[in-house]
């Protein structure tokens, strides 16, 4: 694979978090380059590591590791109850989410994620989804990609944007990166203009992945699997995903409030480890760059 496929942000923080207990079983739903994986088993004696991700890549990656406590399911990690039910694991004592993309993903130009390189609209995390950035920018309506680019990408001219882009595709289809970003140079704001190509590629991923419909269905059966007092560690690199997250430990619910029962207890399936989001360190942030932007939240089942 030449360069390292990842470098696992918070490591130690992560790992702190799941408070591993070595006979237990855990679930990494988003193994990469394996980081935070290797580092759970190393904990494990006697324990169990399932490990998901969507991506063929990281499957051959996970094909490296040929313990007999690893068990990799190359699959979207929505499906996780049913993978776990199906092959007889009714619970687990831990789950770790670090969402987003790998830096192998964002660093091999064919698979269309950065801004840096020439390459497709692709932007697919699993190579078998049927739909790609391309098709998205092609297909979808002005309306949908103005609220794809307003909500997911935060940038302030997203219809003016969306205008453009339909304008555009109707005298050339758009199929590579340079095209995309020829259309932003000429919306994106001066001096800022690096900021708002990726905000933009960031909005396409978002969608082309659904990854926020996939975080809302992963949350949402935590409560069935984790065993109590297990624990939840998610990192996310995006605020609607920790406000998703944060909801979620509150609440038990993605959006909405927290409901009570008939003598007015809190419905909640999770209590906070840590009150606000831990966040890389200095010296981490400077070594990998990536690490700015994450926040890690950490609960534990009641
Ligand atoms: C930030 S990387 C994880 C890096 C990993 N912690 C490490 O240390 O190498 C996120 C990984 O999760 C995978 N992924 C993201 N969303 C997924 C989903 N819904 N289902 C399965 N895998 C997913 C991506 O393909 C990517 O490889």
């Amino acid at each position: 694979m030449g360069a390292e496929y990842h470098k696992p942000v918070m490591l130690t923080e992560c790992i702190e978090g799941l408070a591993i207990k070595p006979q237990g079983i855990y679930v990494d739903i988003t193994f990469g380059g394996g980081g935070h994986s290797k580092a759970i088993l190393d904990k494990l004696d006697g324990g169990l590591l399932i490990a998901f991700d969507q991506d063929k890549d990281a499957a051959k990656e996970a094909e490296k590791i040929q313990q007999r406590s690893f068990k990799f399911c190359h699959s979207n990690f929505r499906y996780l109850k049913n993978y776990l039910h199906y092959n007889g694991v009714m619970k687990v004592d831990g789950i770790l989410a670090d969402l987003g993309i790998s830096s192998h993903q964002i660093d091999s130009p064919e698979r269309g994620f950065s801004t840096r390189f020439e390459g497709p609209l692709d932007m697919r995390m699993d190579q078998k989804n049927p739909l790609t950035a391309s098709r998205l920018l092609n297909e979808s309506s002005e309306e949908n990609l103005h609220k794809i680019f307003g909500m997911y990408g935060e940038i302030k001219n997203a219809k003016t944007l969306a205008k453009l882009v339909t304008q555009e595709r109707g005298r050339k289809k758009l199929e590579e990166i340079s095209h995309l970003i020829d259309i932003l140079k000429s919306v994106a704001p001066r001096g800022k203009e690096f900021k708002y190509y990726a905000q933009v590629f960031q909005a396409l991923r978002i969608e082309v992945n659904q990854e926020m419909q996939v975080l809302e269905d992963f949350l949402m059966q935590c409560a069935a699997v984790i065993n109590e007092d297990g624990r939840l560690v998610v990192m996310s690199y995006h605020s609607l995903e920790d406000r998703m997250v944060k909801n979620f430990i509150q609440t038990g619910k993605v959006f909405g409030e927290l409901e009570k029962d008939f003598f007015g207890n809190p419905m909640r399936p999770f209590e906070a480890i840590t009150r606000k989001p831990v966040e890389a360190s200095e010296e981490e942030v400077k070594e990998n760059n990536r690490a700015r932007s994450a926040k890690l939240r950490i609960a534990k089942k009641i």
